[in-house]
């Protein structure tokens, strides 16, 4: 049975095997998760990053999809960095959201990760609002998740964020039954 924990911090100072990036396509870098990522990873994560460009993903990773690299001077293995979907008001992209965890974990699981921490994905810069955000990530993670993968661990940025979190695992009720 796998453990789905919260936690209010920095995901940049967790200590795990995978550590979920909330990347942009171009994979280059930017503010929030991936800002800090990129500081406190240092310049091997970028590096890794551009390789990804050159080999794989010459347009750009794309909405939705997941791809790792070296965690570089952070206290994890791998990097799994995804993109999530900017909110709409007018279109529905959960399905998107909902791919950006499910990716992370294959990819998480073909690593062999045991413990992988997500930040609350498109929930900053990228608009979406924190409780669907929440919902899409909880109940995503709950049904996606398989071995080898043990801990999933939320790790929410402020008090608002890990509120919403902790509703939304409350709301999905004890976890499912193994089998
Ligand atoms: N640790 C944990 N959570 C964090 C951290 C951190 N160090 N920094 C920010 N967060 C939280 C934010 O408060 C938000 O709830 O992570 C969530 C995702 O926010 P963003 O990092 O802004 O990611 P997102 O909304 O997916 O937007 C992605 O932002 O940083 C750029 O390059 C990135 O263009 C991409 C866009």
């Amino acid at each position: 049975m796998t453990a789905i924990t919260l936690v209010q911090g920095d995901i940049t100072r967790q200590q795990v095997d995978a550590i979920v990036n909330a990347a942009n396509s171009s994979l280059l870098g930017g503010g929030g998760v991936d800002g800090a990522i990129h500081r406190r990873g240092g310049p091997g994560i970028l590096e890794a990053c551009r390789e990804l460009r050159a080999s794989h993903y010459a347009e750009g990773l794309p909405t939705g999809r997941a791809a790792a690299t070296t965690a570089g001077e952070l206290d994890a293995r791998w990097v799994i960095h995804t993109v999530g979907p900017v909110w709409s008001g007018t279109e529905d992209r959960s399905a998107l959201l909902v791919s950006c965890y499910r990716e992370a974990l294959r990819v998480a699981a073909d690593l062999g990760a045991k413990t992988v921490a997500f930040p609350a994905i498109s929930t900053g810069i990228y608009g979406w609002p924190m409780d669907d955000g929440a919902r899409i990530a909880v109940r995503t993670v709950r049904e996606a998740v398989a071995d080898p993968v043990e801990e999933v661990r939320f790790v929410l940025f402020d008090h608002y964020a890990y509120g919403e979190f902790a509703e939304a695992l409350a709301a999905e009720g004890p976890e499912a039954p193994p089998g």
